[in-house]
């Protein structure tokens, strides 16, 4: 190949990558496969290694080249980079429209909304249609050389297509910004390499523009979004909305969400909708960019030394807010686990006033070395609980102590402990008042006895008062002792007294979640009731036979027997059948007939007419056990369709075994 054929193939294979990437990087959608694209860009690193002086500064190699710099070189921008005018409400926006009104008497203005992504600003400039430079805003008007950072960004394309490639010079302006997913993988990453993570996508996008090797850079999931093109009337466009065109045809990747608007109504929606859909959108978006479209109109309108009068940032409410950490109390939980709360300067964020946030437990507050006197970073996303994302270090007070967490309850003063191998500390005191007060309130909830009225300020006296000691002592409440309370007249006492006498009947499932047993919830004790019929029963049952219930593990299966076996729940479960509160199941009979009574069943296979929960249960009710493997005890083997080696089981140990229609018959019988 002589010269003049490389220089030839050097050339096709650049024009074939930056088209794959193209395809690739801004449209999402390639044409070739990674290996195909491999071998183009071995074949032009080849080529360029073998005629060195061939290699130019746009060459899809060149991507991450240079060497780390120590310090940018400062760029003046020709044009200022100005800042935007906000608005937060559609009055505001309207206002916006009176003031377009009053610049341009008469005239129709029509509209560009996009969103305002929270990223990084950067002005990048081409020279008949090839990069040469890339800069940060900066201030504005002087900002940071970082074309070679910029350049590892493989959606700012190298080349330039179309009419904007004849420009001599062009400069067009866009906001670099870190995808969402993109984030949260780079973090997890950091994390795991024991490296600093980032508060939120706009600051890892910043700092990787910044970075000082722009092999770093290259390594960080950045992408970018074009939005302006300076002095677009001199290059013959009419309008924001050509220009945008001109734009994407020329190879830059332009927002999808942006939308033409004809009156100011069309831009209040477009914006209430983004709005709506911002966490969908895969990238952090801040608000929404509401611009003139006519260029004419915005050379009219003109700009301030600070924004342009013909653009406007329809801003999104805040999630995020700083605020400082007034004081760190720990709260006292049913089971007695102790959760530390940040007690905040109050801040309204998303439109709610935040004045505390869960800690969650120690390891929590290590993590994050969150301390009392601390500005703190919050956030309330999607999921509307607030958090607290990041500590402002810069912003500690001197002697600014770790938190230590408490080695007693805060509540009773009782012992503290944090089990080998947990996250919670847990209060030991059986007697604890808060313990007490959170039980309570769990044990009226609506899902577990259901009592109305029984509202976290009685329960607070009830406590305090010493009239309620226990579950059972609810029963024996009297309307006068009731309407003796703050702000419970004789009426309300009344209603109280009845909606717990109600409560009674809840029944042996609603009773056992009321309880508050550790593990057990509404699932747990469904079986668990079903299973055994009444709290009686449950109380005396082993651990095993616990554990032998489907869907109960051997943990759970502890706690519900560690639960029974403490004195002083056994005294509770007698003062509860002492009040009258139902404690089976409502039709687990205890007077029914029970011929089954010892007989253990085990089932395998699949039944044609009833599932395993229904045979179950009729086994249950006639006061038989059902077990999860065949042993020299087992009474019956009832046997389905495709039976397991459960079957052969039971020949071996030679234990009944009982077909459908039999086991039907010996439960209707
Ligand atoms: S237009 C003269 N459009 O927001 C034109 N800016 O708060 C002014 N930004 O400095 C910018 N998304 O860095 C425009 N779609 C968008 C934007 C956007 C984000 C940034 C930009 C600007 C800042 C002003």
């Amino acid at each position: 190949m002589t010269r003049a054929d490389v220089a030839q193939r050097i050339s096709e294979l650049r024009e074939q990558i930056h088209h794959h990437d193209y395809l690739y990087y801004v449209e999402a959608r390639p044409e070739v496969s990674d290996a195909e694209y491999d071998r183009l860009m071995r074949e032009l690193r080849d080529l360029e290694a073998r005629f060195p002086d061939l290699v130019t500064d746009d060459s899809p190699t060149q991507r991450v080249a240079g060497t780390p710099t120590d310090v940018f070189r400062p760029v003046e921008h020709r044009v200022a980079m100005l800042s935007l005018d906000n608005a937060t409400s559609a009055e505001e926006l309207g206002e916006f429209e009176a003031r377009l009104g009053r610049a341009l008497p008469g005239a129709r203005v029509g509209y560009v909304c996009e969103p305002k992504i929270d990223g990084l600003g950067v002005a990048l400039l081409y020279a008949r249609g090839r990069f040469v430079r890339g800069a940060t805003r900066g201030d504005g008007r002087v900002g940071e050389d970082v074309t070679a950072n910029l350049r590892t960004i493989r959606s700012v394309p190298m080349v330039l297509r179309g009419a904007l490639a004849a420009a001599d010079d062009l400069e067009v302006r866009g906001e670099v910004f870190m995808p969402r997913a993109d984030f949260a993988e780079l973090n997890r990453a950091l994390e795991e390499a024991g490296e600093a993570t980032f508060a939120n996508p706009r600051n890892a996008a910043a700092g990787a523009v910044r970075q000082k090797d722009p092999a770093v850079t290259a390594r960080r999931p950045l992408d970018i979004f074009l939005y302006h093109v300076s002095r677009a009337e001199a290059l013959g466009f009419q309008t924001y909305w050509d220009t945008l065109e001109a734009l994407r045809a020329a190879g830059f990747k332009t927002n999808p969400r942006t939308e033409r608007c004809d009156a100011l109504e069309a831009v209040v929606r477009y914006c209430e909708r983004l709005e709506r859909e911002r966490d969908g959108l895969g990238y952090d978006a801040d608000g929404v960019v509401v611009k003139v479209d006519a260029l004419q109109q915005q050379r009219r309108l003109g700009s301030t030394t600070h924004h342009p009068r013909w653009a406007i940032a329809f801003k999104f409410a805040a999630r995020q807010a700083t605020t400082i950490v007034e004081a760190i109390e720990v709260g006292v939980g049913k089971t007695g686990i102790l959760t530390p709360v940040a007690k905040l300067a109050p801040v309204e964020l998303a439109g709610v006033v935040i004045r505390n946030v869960s800690l969650h437990n120690e390891d929590e507050i290590r993590r994050k070395d969150v301390r009392v006197g601390d500005t703190v970073l919050i956030e309330r996303a999607g999921d509307v609980i607030p958090y607290v994302v990041q500590v402002v270090a810069a912003e500690r007070p001197a002697g600014a102590e770790p938190f230590r967490f408490p080695s007693r309850c805060p509540a009773c003063g009782g012992a503290a402990v944090r089990p080998a191998g947990e996250a919670y500390w847990r209060c030991t005191g059986s007697a604890c008042p808060a313990q007490l007060k959170e039980r309570l309130r769990h044990f009226g909830s609506r899902r577990a006895m259901d009592i109305e009225h029984l509202g976290e300020k009685v329960i607070e006296q009830l406590v305090d008062k010493g009239l309620v000691k226990d579950f059972a002592d609810l029963y024996t409440l009297t309307v006068d002792q009731l309407a003796d309370l703050e702000r419970l007249g004789e009426k309300s006492a009344e209603n109280l007294v009845r909606a717990i006498a109600t409560s009674r009947e809840r029944g042996l499932a609603r009773l056992l979640n009321a309880l508050g047993i550790r593990l057990v919830g509404e699932r747990v004790a469904q079986l668990l009731a079903s299973r055994f019929g009444s709290l009686e029963r449950i109380a005396a049952a082993a651990e095993v036979a616990l554990g032998e219930v489907h869907g109960i593990g051997k943990e759970i299966a502890g706690a519900v027997s560690a639960f029974f076996a403490e004195p002083a729940n056994r005294r509770l479960i007698a003062g509860l059948a002492r009040a009258g509160v139902v404690t089976e199941a409502p039709d687990a009979g205890a007077d029914g007939p029970k011929p089954l009574r010892g007989k253990t069943f085990v089932l395998t296979g699949t039944l044609a007419t009833l599932s395993r929960e229904a045979a179950r249960e009729a086994v249950e009710r006639l006061g038989g056990r059902v077990a999860g493997s065949v042993s020299k005890k087992t009474d019956y083997v009832v046997v389905g369709e495709a039976p397991g080696s459960k079957a052969d089981d039971a020949r071996r140990l030679g234990v009944t075994m009982l077909d459908e229609n039999q086991f039907l018959r010996l439960v209707k019988s």
